[in-house]
C-alpha cells in the first residue's frame, strides 16, 4: 500500500511535471550532481581544459576567475558576459570593467566545444564559468569546493548592468560594499572575494590616479606605501603605458594564498579598491587582519563566498522538472530507531503518538538503495518529500476540475489565515499569530488575502528551514536504512 502510494506520487510528478507550477527562489535549484546522469564527464572535461590553459599561461587562472565574477554581478550567473554583439544584443565585453581586460574567452570556447562533443546542448555556459573559476583557484593552490550546478544561459546581455554593477578599482569603500550588498553579498564576502587578487594582474590605467592625483590635488594616495608608489611610477607614467601590466600581489603573483592581505596591512595594495579594505572600515580591517594571519580561515571563507556568489539569481528550470533528473538518485529519510547509543527522537513530546509516514520513507529509501546504494541521504529525502507533498496538494487543488469543487479547494490554503482572523485558530500557537504581534497580524492579513504571496513566502521559508545546519562534506554519512546508523 505504502509502496504503491509513493510509486504513484513519482509517476504523477513525472507525468504532469510541465503543468505543475514551480517555486523560484534565490538559489534556484542548483546542486553539484546536476550532470551526474546527463553528462557524467562534464566536470572532468572542464578541469582538463582549464589545466591545459593554466599550464600554458599561469595568468589564465586569474582571468577565468574574474570572468565568473563579472558574469554573476550582471543579471546573475547566466553567462550573459559571454554573448557577442548581434541583433538585439550589445555585448558586455565592451563595458568599462571588461574592455581591454576581460580575457580567457577562447578557453571557454574550447571547454564548450569539448562538452558539445561529449553531450550536446546539456552543460550551460554559466555552469562552465562557475566550474572554471573553481578549477582555476585549485590549480593556483587555493581551496576547493563543490560547485552547485544547473544554471541556464541567458538570452540577453546588459551593457549598463556591466558598467554600473561591477565594482571599479577607484570606487569608494562604501560604493563597493553597496554593489556587493545589491547582489545579496555582505562584508565578509567582499573581503574574502577580494582575496582573489592574490593572483592576476592589473593595468596601469586602473591605478594611475593613485600614483599622481588621488584626490584632485596632484598628490599620490597617502594610503599607498611611498617607495612602492615610486617603483610603480617607473612603468606607469603620467600618460602612456595604459596597458602595462602589474602583479596585484607582487610577493606571490601566481600562487593563491593570503599574502594579498599581508600586503594590504603594509599599505601595498595595488588598487584603491584593494587598499580601502584596510583603511576605510574597522570591520573590514579586522577581517583583513584575520585572513593575513590565518590562511585556512581565508580559504574557508573564500570557498563559501564563491558558492554564494555563484548562486546570484541563476536561471533554472522548475523544481518539478529538476526532480525528474534527480529521481534516480534522490531521496532518503532520517528516522532513527533505538540503536546503540541512540535514543530515538520519535519518542519526544512533539513526535510521540503523532509523527507518521515513516513507512513511505522506508519505501523511498529502499527503492533508492536498489538504484544507487549509499548515495542519497535520508536528510535530503525528508526535504524533497516535504516539497513534493506541497506541490502535489497544490496540483490536486488545481485539478479540482470545472465543478464548484475547484473554487472550494482553491480557498483552502488561505482559509487557515482567514480562520485565524475570525478567532478560530485551533491551537494557541496558531491564534497568537494574530493576537500578540502587530507585525505578525499584518502578515496573516496579507496571506489571507493573497495566496500567491503566501505560496512565495512559504517556499522561501521552506528552503531556509531546509538549510538549518545540514551535515555535508565528510561529516555525517549516507545511511543504508533510514532507521539506523550504518555501524549498528
Ligand atoms: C574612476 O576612473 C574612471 C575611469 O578611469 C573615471 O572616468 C572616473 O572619473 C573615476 N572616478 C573617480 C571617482 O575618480
Ligand atoms: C587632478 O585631478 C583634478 C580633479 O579631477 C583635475 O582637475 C586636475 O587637472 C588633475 N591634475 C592633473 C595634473 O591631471
Amino acid at each position: 500500500m505504502a509502496r504503491s502510494m509513493s510509486f504513484c506520487i513519482f509517476i504523477a510528478l513525472l507525468a504532469f511535471a510541465p503543468i505543475c507550477f514551480s517555486f523560484k527562489n534565490n538559489n534556484g535549484n542548483l546542486y553539484p550532481q546536476y550532470y551526474y546522469k546527463s553528462c557524467p564527464k562534464a566536470q572532468e572535461i572542464v578541469k582538463s581544459v582549464v589545466a591545459k590553459a593554466v599550464a600554458k599561461e599561469a595568468r589564465m587562472a586569474a582571468s577565468l576567475l574574474r570572468l565568473h565574477f563579472h558574469d554573476c554581478f550582471v543579471k546573475g550567473c547566466d553567462a550573459s558576459l559571454l554573448l557577442d554583439s548581434s541583433r538585439g544584443i550589445v555585448t558586455e565585453k565592451g563595458s568599462n570593467p571588461n574592455k581591454n581586460s576581460a580575457r580567457g574567452f577562447e578557453v571557454l570556447d574550447d571547454i564548450k566545444s569539448a562538452l558539445e562533443k561529449e553531450c550536446p546542448q546539456t552543460v550551460s555556459c554559466a555552469d562552465i564559468l562557475a566550474l572554471a573559476a573553481r578549477d582555476s583557484t585549485v590549480l593556483a593552490g587555493g581551496p576547493s569546493w563543490e560547485v552547485p550546478l544547473g544554471r541556464r544561459d541567458s538570452r540577453s546581455a546588459s551593457l549598463s548592468g556591466s558598467n554600473n554593477n561591477i565594482p571599479a578599482p577607484n570606487n569608494t569603500f562604501n560604493s563597493i560594499l553597496s554593489k556587493f550588498q545589491r547582489q545579496g553579498l555582505d562584508l565578509v564576502d567582499l573581503v574574502a572575494l577580494s582575496g582573489s587578487h592574490t593572483i592576476g594582474n592589473s593595468r596601469c590605467t586602473s591605478f594611475r590616479q593613485r600614483l599622481y592625483n588621488q584626490s584632485g590635488k596632484n598628490k599620490p594616495d597617502s594610503t599607498l606605501d611611498q617607495s612602492y608608489a615610486a617603483q610603480l611610477r617607473n612603468r606607469c607614467p603620467k600618460s602612456g603605458g595604459d596597458q602595462n601590466l602589474f602583479f596585484l600581489d607582487f610577493v606571490s603573483p601566481t600562487k593563491f594564498d593570503n599574502s594579498y592581505f599581508k600586503l594590504l596591512l603594509a599599505s601595498k595594495g595595488l588598487l584603491n579598491s584593494d587598499q580601502v579594505l584596510a583603511t576605510k572600515s574597522q570591520a573590514s580591517l579586522a577581517l583583513v587582519k584575520q585572513y593575513a594571519e590565518n590562511n585556512a580561515l581565508f580559504f574557508d571563507h573564500f570557498a563559501k563566498s564563491m558558492v554564494k556568489m555563484g548562486n546570484i539569481s541563476p536561471l533554472t528550470v522548475s523544481s518539478v522538472i529538476v526532480l525528474e533528473d534527480l529521481i534516480a538518485c534522490t531521496i532518503c529519510l532520517e528516522i532513527v530507531n533505538h540503536g546503540k547509543g541512540i535514543v530515538t527522537e520519535k519518542g519526544s513530546n512533539p513526535n510521540k503518538n503523532s509523527a507518521r509516514g515513516f513507512e513511505v520513507l522506508d519505501d523511498i529509501k529502499s527503492a533508492l538503495e536498489k538504484e544507487c546504494p549509499q548515495t542519497v541521504s535520508c536528510a535530503d529525502i525528508l526535504a524533497l518529500a516535504a516539497r513534493d507533498s506541497t506541490v502535489l496538494i497544490s496540483w490536486w487543488t488545481k485539478l479540482g476540475g470545472s465543478t464548484g469543487k475547484k473554487r472550494l479547494q482553491k480557498r483552502q490554503f488561505k482559509r487557515y489565515f482567514k480562520l485565524l482572523l475570525a478567532s478560530k485558530g485551533l491551537l494557541n500557537s496558531d491564534q497568537v499569530l494574530t493576537t500578540k504581534s502587530q507585525a505578525s497580524l499584518a502578515l496573516v492579513k496579507q496571506y489571507a488575502e493573497n495566496n500567491a504571496l503566501f505560496f512565495d513566502h512559504f517556499a522561501k521559508s521552506m528552503v531556509k528551514m531546509g538549510n538549518i545546519s545540514p551535515l555535508t562534506g565528510s561529516s555525517g554519512e549516507i545511511r543504508k536504512n533510514c532507521r539506523k546508523i550504518n555501524s549498528s
